[in-house]
């Protein structure tokens, strides 16, 4: 997460998963869910991860944070989209309470804005021969301001800024850590924005958002039978809106042959950063990991299993909130990462 001077420091702090298609609030207690609220926004509130409605936005939080009626007004919030920079850098050893000002030093050689005009997250990868492989996310203040612009707006406290593929594997670690080594790509398919975590061992080892996410499914749904897209939205979630699950076929099958091109293009940019290291699996996460045959469709694709995210597998749930974990299922995936953060517990 990004080490941000001006937030404040207490603990407490609870998820704020403020998606493009959605508000989502979970509030941990040790392991036992406590808090959970969700609220729809309007579809051009928020459009490839820029907050262009502000009000919409925070009426989306406040409700959300409302229905969830959570103890607490310190929010952990994460951020995604194209305008993240992520690069792999490799910078000599140092110890590790010098490794923030090294990084620092480093990211001006790999980042087109200048160092002052951003906030930096960075994972250590790997150690080898005296030297240090990290992924470095840069993110613009600007676009930092804005997120917590809104959340104050709402009345609350921003705590911590994570980036979301890394609230998704932390997450990932805690429901489903993976015993047998081998790398596996964490891939959330949001509303608009798809983010992918490589993790080996816990451990971040690439990263990469690109726009694209269920809106894809749905505009392609309108244009294919010529309907609004609130219809084609509903028809898709296979609400009875007068319109066969057949007829939407053609528009899935074309809308995943893209979305299966667009994994492919980031495992080939994972290939050529990464030493042959070899995805033993994939599992997904975001609302659109819910499509009907999707898993199904990339697991035949690429040969390797794909699972679907399990956000509360080891997390106790009351009876209260089963209804709601049970049907939003792998989209809570980031907002449960991002509950699992306090200030100040970055682990390098
Ligand atoms: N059962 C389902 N079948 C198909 N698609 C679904 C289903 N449930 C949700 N979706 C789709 O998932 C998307 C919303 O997912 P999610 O809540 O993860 O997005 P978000 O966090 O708001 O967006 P983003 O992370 O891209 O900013 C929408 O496009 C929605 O249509
Ligand atoms: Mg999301």
């Amino acid at each position: 997460m990004f080490n941000i001077p001006f937030l404040r420091r207490t603990s407490d702090t609870f998820g704020l998963d403020i998606g493009s298609s959605a508000v989502k609030v979970v509030q941990l207690q040790g392991s036992s869910l406590v808090a959970l609220g969700l609220a729809s926004l309007p579809p051009d509130a928020i459009a490839e991860g820029t907050i262009k409605d502000p009000p919409s936005v925070v009426d989306a939080i406040k409700d959300a944070v409302g229905r969830a009626a959570v103890g607490s007004k310190e929010a952990a919030i994460g951020v995604s989209g194209r305008e993240l920079i992520i690069k792999k850098v490799q910078i000599p050893e140092v110890p590790m309470k010098e490794l923030r000002d090294a990084v620092q030093l480093e990211a001006e050689h790999h980042i087109p804005f200048a160092i002052d005009e951003v906030f930096l997250d960075y994972h250590v990868v790997g150690r080898h021969d005296g030297a240090m492989d990290l992924i470095v996310v840069a993110v613009k203040k600007s676009k930092v301001v804005e997120y917590v612009g809104v959340v104050e707006e709402a009345g609350l406290n921003a705590m911590v800024v994570d980036v979301d593929g890394f609230a998704l594997g932390n997450q990932f670690e805690l429901n489903q850590q993976n015993e047998r080594g081998e790398a596996v790509a964490l891939i959330d398919i949001g509303a608009s924005i798809m983010k992918t975590n490589v993790l080996r061992g816990g451990t971040p080892i690439f990263a990469r958002d690109i726009p694209f996410g269920g809106n894809n499914y749905t505009h392609a749904i309108a244009q294919h039978l010529k309907i609004p897209f609130d219809q084609a939205e509903s028809a898709k979630l296979g609400r009875d809106v007068g319109v066969s699950w057949e007829s939407l076929v053609p528009a899935l099958e074309s809308v995943s042959r893209e979305l299966s091109l667009e994994v492919q293009r980031t495992f080939d940019y994972f290939a050529s950063t990464a030493d042959s290291e070899r995805i033993g699996k994939i599992v997904l996460a975001g609302g659109c990991a819910q499509l009907p045959g999707l898993t199904d469709y990339l697991s035949s694709t690429w040969g390797i299993p794909v699972e679907l995210a399990q956000p509360f597998a080891r997390i106790d749930v009351s009876s209260g909130h089963s209804e709601v974990v049970g049907a939003a299922g792998p989209s809570l995936a980031v907002a449960v990462g991002l509950a699992l953060r306090q200030p100040g517990d970055k682990n390098e």
